[in-house]
């Protein structure tokens, strides 16, 4: 059994899987390479062969326990056949979205528009370098899709004024993004992927009043589908102000925690294996410091099935020689 499998399906507390969301990424030399050979990051996440490489980076560098497939949330609205682009120092830009035209779209036709994703997947698990490793597919949750589909864009601190007037479109769209991340995700797990990750990226932006319509119940009805498949979940509701009930409504195989929750409440109060946590920053100063946060969360979680990730992704300016400190030092814990 893999680490991170005994981890999730085993709760087991005596090793320390680690892996690192972003991890590839901007903070390798031999990324930015492809990508200033590759302007357009929609065509490059749907370069079978390039996406492979870049995925397979960081494995070929660090001990890492998972691949995470090179890929974006929003290749969800793309394949529903809405503009994405990605703008530089700016970041993602959507089309304009129009309910007529994605509710025509056909399963076939999602699949016809990503399937490069998929191909990829099966290169990637069937890699030697993954033996005795997992690969992890993902999706954004659905809250987060609809945050893009409907803003247009990263809303950064807070959404467009009219998000919420159109509530028969925000209805429509969610029922239509649910439908078509499921049949994202059986593709995956179809390739290869033997974990699923949900970012809900903006789930701290929702009042608590919210919550269930927005994020508890669409998430809940993933988190079953991905289990009915066998496969692993693992849920990461960035910022949410209470992860314990996040957990007791959506139960998923393991929770990934954000670097402001305060690790030792999240220890006490939740009972399944839980992921992340540190600081992305952490790993912009020096060696001792890597040490003593790495370390503080292996603490913590001694006693706790747990997976060594951060509380969000790599940081750009992030050194390399940093995160081959950060493995070594959890492999070495
Ligand atoms: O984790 C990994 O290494 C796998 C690949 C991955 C990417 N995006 C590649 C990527 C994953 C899991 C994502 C998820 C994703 N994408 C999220 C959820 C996680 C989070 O960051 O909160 C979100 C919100 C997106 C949407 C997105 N994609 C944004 C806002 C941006 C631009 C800003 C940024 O942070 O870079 C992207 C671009 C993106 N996705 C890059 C990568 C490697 C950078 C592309 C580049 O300019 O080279």
């Amino acid at each position: 059994m893999t680490p991170s499998n005994k981890v999730l399906i085993n709760k087991d507390t005596t090793v320390n899987p680690i892996w690192i969301m972003r991890q590839a990424g901007r903070y390798l030399p031999e990324f930015r390479e492809i990508r200033s050979k590759n302007k357009n990051f929609i065509k490059l996440c749907l370069n079978p062969i390039l996406s492979t490489e870049i995925t397979l980076q960081p494995l070929k560098r660090f001990d890492f326990d998972a691949a995470i497939i090179f890929s974006d949330i929003l290749m969800l609205p793309y394949g529903l056949d809405q503009n994405v682009e990605f703008k530089k120092d700016f970041g993602p830009i959507l089309g304009q979205l129009d309910l007529n035209k994605i509710s025509k779209v056909k399963e076939t036709d999602f699949v016809e528009r990503v399937k490069q994703v998929y191909e990829a997947i099966k290169n990637i698990s069937n890699n030697n370098i993954l033996k005795n490793k997992n690969t992890i597919g993902f999706i954004g949750a659905p809250w987060t899709i609809l945050v893009y589909m409907i803003n247009q864009q990263s809303p950064k601190k807070q959404l467009k004024k009219d998000f919420f007037e159109n509530k028969d479109l925000i209805n429509n769209v969610l029922l239509i993004i649910e439908k078509f991340l499921k049949i994202h995700i059986k593709n995956q797990i179809e390739s290869g992927a033997n974990v699923i990750q949900i970012f809900d990226s903006w789930a701290g932006l929702l009042e608590e009043k919210d919550l269930p319509y927005y994020i508890y119940e669409p998430t809940l009805n993933l988190v079953k589908f991905i289990q009915s498949l066998n496969t692993p979940v693992i849920c990461f509701p960035r910022n949410i102000k209470d992860y314990k009930k996040y957990c007791d409504f959506i139960k998923p195989d393991a929770i990934c925690i954000d670097y402001e929750v305060d690790p030792i409440k999240i220890e006490k109060e939740i009972n399944i294996p839980v992921q992340g946590g540190m600081d992305p920053k952490v790993l912009l100063t020096d060696k001792e410091n890597i040490k003593k946060e790495a370390t503080k969360y292996l603490d913590i979680f001694k006693d706790h099935p747990y997976i060594f990730n951060l509380g969000h992704g790599v940081l750009p300016e992030t050194n390399p020689e940093m995160m081959e400190y950060l493995v070594k030092t959890v492999k070495d814990y």
